[in-house]
Parts: C-alpha cells; sequence; structure tokens
C-alpha cells in the first residue's frame, strides 16, 4: 500500500548548534553551558565533548549539497548565542553573524527553507555565573538575543522557534543534573521554569514587532505518560510527571495558564502580568516526539516521579516491546494519541512535526556502505501514524527528522548514531546511509 502525503508537505530534517558545529573557541565564539558541563570530567560518557563535533561550522557546504541533492524542503538548526553574543549580552560578535549569514544563504540558494531554533540548550556561560534562569533578567536578555538576531534576519528567514525542549534541557539540568548546567535543586528548577516561560512571551513579542507575519512558536517535547504500573502511587507519580514534563510549557504558552498545582509552587516567582506576557499568539507548535513515557513513583527524587534516566531501561516494560540503542520504545501509537491530543486539546492548532528518530549501531561495512535498515522500519513505522492523524484531521504542516547527521547526543557523547547520515568523528567523513536514500525517494514521491 502506498502512503501519501499532502502536497506542499515540508519534508526536512533537523540539527543543534552544539551538537554539531565544532569550532568552539572559534571567530570570537564565548563559552556555553554545554561548553563547560562536557568539560568537566565524569559528566559525559567516556569524557567526551564537541569542541569539533561533526565540523559543520567549517564543512557546513558540503552538508546543505548533502540536503540540496535529496531535494529536502527544509533544514531546522538552532543558532550558538555565544556565536552572536559571546556574554550573552553587550556587544555583538560579527563573525558570528557572519556564519549564520553565510550558512543561511546556502540554504537559500538551494531552495531549502530555513527553520530556526533560537535556543537548543546552549546558555551562554556569563549568564549561568549571574544565576542562569533562576535569574529573572535572563528572560529579557534573551528577547533582546531573539529581537537582534531577527533583526538581522528578518528579510532572509520566516520561521522561527523560541526555545527547543524546555522542559527537558530544565528537568533534567536543574533537576537530574545529568544535562547543563548540572544542578540538583527543585527551586531553581521552579524559577528557571517560569523564567524560560517568560522569556518566551517577551521574545515573541519583540520579534512580532519586527515582522508581524513571521511563523512564531515553539518546539516541545511532548508524549504521552502511562504508569509502569497499576499501584496507586505510581498512576499518582503519572500525573504529577505529565504536569511537569508535558503542562508546564505548552499550558501557559498556548493557553494562557499554569495547570493549577502547578501555578501554586511558582506563586513567589509569577509577577503580575507575567501570564500575559508569556501567552502571546503563536503561529504553530513545534513537536519533537520519540517515546512516551513509563513513570514510577520516587521518593527519592526530587519531583517525586520520574521517568527512565538516560541509561536505564524503561520502567515496566513487557518483552515484546522493540527498543532502540537509546533504549527507547518504538510506539508509534504513542506519536498518534500525542499528534491527536494537541489536535483535541489545543485548538486544533498548526503542527510541525519538528524532531522524530532513532539511534542504532550503524557501521560502515566492507562495501563502503550503511545499512541501516530497522531506521528505515521505524521511519515506515511513525510516519504512517503521522498520516493516521492527517487522515484524522491533524493540521499537520511538516516533518522533520532527527538528525541530518550523527552528532553528539549530549550526555552519552558520540556512541549514539541518529543520522541519515553517517559521521567518521576522527576523519569526519560524511557517509550516507541507506535511510538517507530511503528519505530521498519518499520526498521525491511525497510518500512511500
Ligand atoms: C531531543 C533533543 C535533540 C536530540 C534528540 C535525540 O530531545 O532535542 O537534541 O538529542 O533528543
Amino acid at each position: 500500500m502506498k502512503i501519501n502525503f499532502p502536497s506542499n508537505f515540508l519534508w526536512g530534517t533537523a540539527t543543534s548548534s552544539y551538537q554539531i558545529e565544532g569550532a568552539a573557541n572559534i571567530d570570537g565564539k564565548g563559552k556555553s553551558i554545554w561548553d563547560t558541563f562536557a568539560h568537566t570530567p565524569g559528566n559525559i560518557k567516556n569524557n567526551e565533548n564537541a569542541d569539533v563535533a561533526a565540523d559543520h561550522y567549517r564543512l557546513f557546504k558540503d552538508d546543505v549539497r548533502l540536503m540540496a541533492e535529496i531535494n529536502m524542503h527544509a533544514y531546522r538548526f538552532s543558532i550558538a548565542w555565544t556565536r552572536i553574543f559571546p556574554e550573552g549580552r553587550g556587544t555583538v560578535n560579527q563573525k558570528g553573524l557572519d556564519f549564520y549569514s553565510k550558512l543561511i544563504d546556502e540554504l537559500l540558494k538551494n531552495n531549502i527553507k530555513p527553520l530556526v531554533t533560537l535556543y537548543h540548550w546552549d546558555l551562554p556561560q556569563k549568564l549561568q555565573d549571574k544565576g542562569g534562569w533562576l535569574n529573572r533578567d535572563t528572560a529579557k536578555i534573551f528577547s533582546d538575543y531573539a529581537e537582534t538576531f531577527t533583526k538581522k534576519f528578518s528579510d532572509k528567514i520566516d520561521f522561527i522557534s523560541t526555545f527547543n525542549e524546555p522542559a527537558v534541557f530544565s528537568i533534567h539540568g536543574n533537576v537530574d543534573g545529568y544535562m547543563a548546567p548540572g544542578i540538583k535543586n527543585k527551586d531553581i528548577y521552579l524559577a528557571s521554569l517560569h523564567h524560560i516561560n517568560l522569556a518566551h512571551g517577551y521574545a515573541i513579542q519583540s520579534m512580532r514587532s519586527i515582522r508581524k507575519d513571521l511563523e512564531l512558536g515553539c518546539v516541545l517535547n511532548l508524549g504521552p505518560c502511562v504508569p509502569c504500573s497499576d499501584s496507586e502511587e505510581d498512576i499518582n507519580a503519572t500525573n504529577i510527571y505529565d504536569m511537569y514534563w508535558n503542562r508546564a510549557f505548552l499550558n501557559p504558552m498556548y493557553k494562557g495558564y499554569y495547570p493549577s498545582a502547578l501555578e501554586n509552587e511558582l506563586k513567589k516567582y509569577i509577577f503580575s502580568n507575567d501570564i500575559k506576557n508569556i501567552y502571546q499568539k503563536c503561529d504553530y507548535i513545534g513537536l519533537n516526539h520519540y517515546q512516551h513515557s513509563r513513570v514510577k513513583a520516587d521518593k527519592n527524587h526530587l519531583l517525586g516521579a520520574r521517568g527512565a534516566y538516560y541509561n536505564e531501561k524503561p520502567f515496566g516494560l513487557s518483552n515484546d516491546v522493540e527498543l532502540t540503542s537509546m533504549g527507547w520504545e518504538v510506539v508509534p501509537e504513542a506519536y498518534y494519541d500525542q499528534i491527536m491530543e494537541l489536535k483535541n486539546l489545543y485548538d486544533d492548532p498548526i503542527i510541525y512535526l519538528t524532531e522524530n528518530g532513532c539511534a542504532y549501531l550503524d557501521k560502515i561495512e566492507n562495501d563502503g556502505k550503511v545499512y541501516d535498515n530497522k531506521r528505515v522500519e521505524y521511519y515506515k513505522k511513525y510516519l504512517s501514524a503521522v498520516k493516521k492523524a492527517i487522515d484524522d484531521g491533524a493540521n499537520i504542516k511538516g516533518y522533520m527528522v532527527w538528525s541530518l547527521m550523527d552528532n553528539f547526543e549530549w550526555a552519552l557523547g558520540f556512541d549514539k548514531r541518529f543520522g541519515l547520515i553517517h559521521i567518521d568523528f576522527y576523519t569526519l567523513k560524511r557517509t550516507p546511509k541507506n535511510s538517507y536514500f530511503f528519505y530521498k525517494d519518499l520526498i521525491n514521491n511525497n510518500g512511500f
């Protein structure tokens, strides 16, 4: 059976600055919290860091060529704040602007639509030194950065997202401590959560005032939460976790209120007008989805509820469930359910599927090829779920594969390969995998 997608459906791929660019100390770039975190022994598997990564900073033309060769329509990438403002604010670093200028021009020359994310986790270290997201001032400083970027590029770019996955970086960075800035403190987490929401709202306002018809929104990692057992504790924990993981940003940004239990916890951080400032008209929801969360009650965890850590298997798993090499479950039904939940509970929004993908232990065989056929199977399953949601009325405009190329997978280093393109991290050689050619056919047929 052939699966067809609507005409004008946007097919693309996604990456982020810290995970691919490298050039960590070049052309005036300042340090981000991920530079600091990755250089602290013990934080990253094998003590790796992304100083070089895929060296996209130098090799971006090769990478755009690989996108163009399969007629990709869109490319979602993030801006390293510290290339533009090495200290987070103050003097602009012209060379940083020049890099993104060259990248954007190269994309446009090849008919690839740039989808920009302003913040994919790499907060300037200088701002962290002043408290980072704990500090309310960071919200305004972020909005100034958004304004500077947008003023410079609004004649070339139509689509900007404020944040990538605020729930992920605020929980794993401030509660679990296994992502930058490596903190375990519930108060810092709560204050950060609110200030990130505020930063989103301020930035949407400042960007909108530059160009009214920009497509603006936020990218959120969402997934259904399921209890890992039928005990009362785990069922209660599931509701708590759903609040922190799925609603803490989605609700204030897209509905104009916090869940009431969360609002209570945030009382001392919410000033008058904050909610009004956060709740700005957005043009889309960016949905990143990998799996549903199996939640358990955990008295030793600061939130009392959690999903599996990055080095654990999902809780309460039955044996017949397929896992990727991240230990993540392959459950396309959860993708469908998540999309339909947005449609049904969040006013039938325009949805961009901004990340979805899988890691496997890919390697180059003697014939020079990468037979990542499991990844192809994964995409077929997940895209069938997308198609079903479209048939059931979901307003989905596009789909971005995570990821264009293998990259630095945060605390797990270079071991987890998500790319359509294999990267040899010693020679930096790019080798398209089987899934790249699958994606090529899919784009050219608008289906598979
Ligand atoms: C998402 C992140 C992205 C990448 C994928 C695997 O949560 O946004 O940077 O690490 O997971």
